[in-house]
């Protein structure tokens, strides 16, 4: 794959360029570091971040958690109160309801990665504003492109509506097989709302499913 991926390059290179060889140094560090050092890199990277208000009322940064390798990636709205003290994402009451739903998939917590689309907690968790969402969403993305997941779960309605670019309702958003880059993205609920509404665990039983169905395919 990755041999696959220098010849791509060198070949297009030369039609670019004739044989004078220069090789870019951002290339060789994209293909040589592992997904875990690419993570850790970014996580550096980012990790003191203030380019939103939250970053000087946030206790820790939440960058993300669980396996660089992950073929399954899930993906939040934005830390609590938990999860902003301890520093990692889904931690809290709806964390461990999350953690049941993948178990009730054979999935462990550490099989899968973990992030929200803000890294920071907003102020009494009320919803992400527009200028946090379009400071801290690249962050998210350039996660998702080192990770390159074959499923993305989005959990609720704020990430669906931020990561799919839609404003449409939960329930047009469901049951089907959304797109980004080369990963398949399917929607559910927010374990927060399950805890709130326990008549939303049967349809999200059946979107986790169907999540685990395109992860063995
Ligand atoms: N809710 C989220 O969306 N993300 C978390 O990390 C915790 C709760
Ligand atoms: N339902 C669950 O499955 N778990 C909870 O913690 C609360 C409601």
């Amino acid at each position: 794959m990755i041999l696959d991926d220098i010849k791509k390059y060198f070949l297009q290179y030369r039609e670019l360029y004739g044989d004078e060889i220069v090789i870019k140094p951002e290339f060789l560090k994209e293909v040589f570091l592992s997904k875990s050092e690419l993570l850790h890199n970014f996580y550096n990277e980012i990790k003191d971040c203030t380019k939103c208000s939250l970053g000087l009322t946030r206790t820790n940064f939440v960058f993300g958690t669980g396996s660089p390798e992950a073929k399954m990636m899930l993906i939040g709205e934005a830390p609590g109160r938990e999860e902003d003290l301890q520093g990692e994402p889904f931690v809290g009451r709806a964390g461990q309801l999350l953690n049941r739903i993948l178990k009730a998939i054979n999935l462990e917590r550490e099989e899968v990665y973990i992030a929200n689309i803000l890294k920071c907690r907003p102020p009494y968790n009320r919803d992400p504003d527009k200028k946090e969402i379009e400071m801290c969403f690249p962050y998210l993305l350039r996660q998702i492109d080192i990770i390159n997941p074959k499923i993305i779960l989005i959990l609720g309605r704020v990430a669906a509506h931020v990561l799919l670019d839609s404003s449409d309702s939960m329930a047009l958003l469901r049951g089907k097989i959304h797109y980004y880059k080369n990963s398949k993205v399917i929607v559910t609920y927010h374990p927060a709302a399950l805890l709130r509404n326990p008549n939303l665990k049967r349809p999200t039983w059946e979107d986790v499913q169907l999540a685990r169905k395109i992860y063995d395919e």
